[in-house]
């Protein structure tokens, strides 16, 4: 009898804690000026209730900004960015945004498929990187819906024409945004194309988890990365095609670390070409399923960024080209090491790597990326 009061008091207060009613996320429609051209470019912030927020802007569908609390309650803006939209388009760096339609490089601007070669335009001494100089970083993006509610949310479409890039076959790309009340901000890109091409679609932020507009780098920023292996690569940063043992090297944040530690090994040839990190982690489990590649903390602002991601790879940026000559969006000035990029990926040069996993779309078949960062605090 006990035992049924007490099973019928947990059944009540589930359906009573079933109904309340979950903290609501917003999704608001905001002006964001105009490009040089006269071309308008709108904003979408999506907020919820414990102070995060995220402006995802059409030009390149760019995260622009997005604030965070710290441990005291106190949100700052952690991903390096523009104020102006004018400003993306004449400095680009590719701050949060889009990159592709291949992310990161393929050697000499060549790739074979199906016994056709295909030829990319330059922009990276001989490779190509992010899709190219009119990559869909450039693109202005349709807002195709926002939806308020438990999670809120921005869909961004656009299509990129056959031959656009040197890329075979008409790209139907998709990014959404959403942020829900847990903390969670996640991207997914999706795309279809009606010619066999490849296709390697990410998301470009740079993070500071102290916050943008702080003097302080990301050195002391400590990164774990569920990664035993990486792609080491050749001077002009192109995968050797090899998949080394992170054991033993610079390379292995297995256990967490600090990212300026070993940042300096200068008897590292991977660190001497990289002038740091660049590098792509090839992801611990199976690709395909949203699993936890990656968790940063900053120890002063004891903010937490955990990412999960679908993809195989994750190319790990230090911020070694920022060199002072980017002015960012809260007037200072963006150096070496203020920031870090962790791009889920295909592995770079995959469409002139037989031994990398795939980055080939056919028509009928849909590519899909999707990558979750979740954000908490840690400490004191
Ligand atoms: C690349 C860097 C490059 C940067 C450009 C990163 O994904 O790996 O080499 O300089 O993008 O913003």
């Amino acid at each position: 009898m006990r035992n049924r009061v007490v099973i019928f008091a947990l059944t009540a207060l589930s359906l009573f804690l079933a109904g309340t009613p979950a903290h609501s996320a917003e999704a608001t429609p905001v002006d964001f000026g105009e490009l040089q051209d006269g071309t308008r470019i709108d904003a979408i912030v999506l907020s919820n209730a414990s102070g995060t927020s995220a402006t995802i802007i059409t030009l390149g569908a760019t995260i622009q900004s997005l604030s965070v609390p710290d441990r005291n309650g106190k949100s700052d803006d952690i991903v390096l960015g523009y104020a102006t939209a004018s400003e993306y388009l004449e400095k680009p760096q590719y701050f949060g945004a889009t990159v592709g339609r291949y992310a990161n490089r393929i050697a000499g601007g060549r790739f074979t498929l199906d016994g056709k070669e295909y030829s990319l335009p330059t922009n990276d001494g001989s490779n190509h990187l992010h899709g190219g100089p009119q990559g869909l970083d450039k693109a202005v993006w349709k807002v195709a819906s926002v939806e308020s509610g438990s999670t809120a949310r921005v869909t961004l479409t656009h299509e990129s024409p056959d031959g656009e890039a040197g890329y075979p076959g008409t790209l139907e790309v998709t990014a959404i945004y959403a942020l829900n009340d847990r903390d969670e901000l996640s991207v997914e890109y999706r795309a279809t194309t009606d010619k066999s091409t490849v296709v390697n679609i990410t998301n470009h932020a740079y993070f500071n988890l102290a916050g943008e507009a702080g003097s302080d780098g990301v050195m002391d920023h400590r990164l774990t990365l569920a990664a035993d292996r990486f792609t080491p690569v050749d001077e002009t940063l192109i995968p050797t095609g090899e998949l080394q043992g992170v054991e033993g090297t610079p390379f292995d944040f297995r256990d967490g670390e600090l990212i300026g530690l070993r940042i300096r090994d200068g008897g590292d040839e991977q660190i001497r070409f990289g002038r740091g990190y660049d590098h792509n982690f090839v992801v611990n489990g199976a690709a395909g399923t949203l699993r936890p590649a990656a968790r940063v903390e900053d120890p002063h602002s004891g903010r937490v960024m955990e990412v999960l991601m679908t993809a195989p790879g994750v190319q790990f940026y230090s911020g070694n080209f920022l060199d002072g000559t980017t002015v960012g969006k809260s007037g200072r000035i963006y150096r070496q090491g203020d920031a870090f990029c962790l791009e889920p990926q295909v592995f770079p040069d995959s469409p002139n790597k037989s031994g990398f996993p795939s980055p080939r779309l056919d028509p009928g078949d849909r590519y899909v990326n999707r990558m979750v960062f979740r954000f908490s605090t840690a400490g004191r």
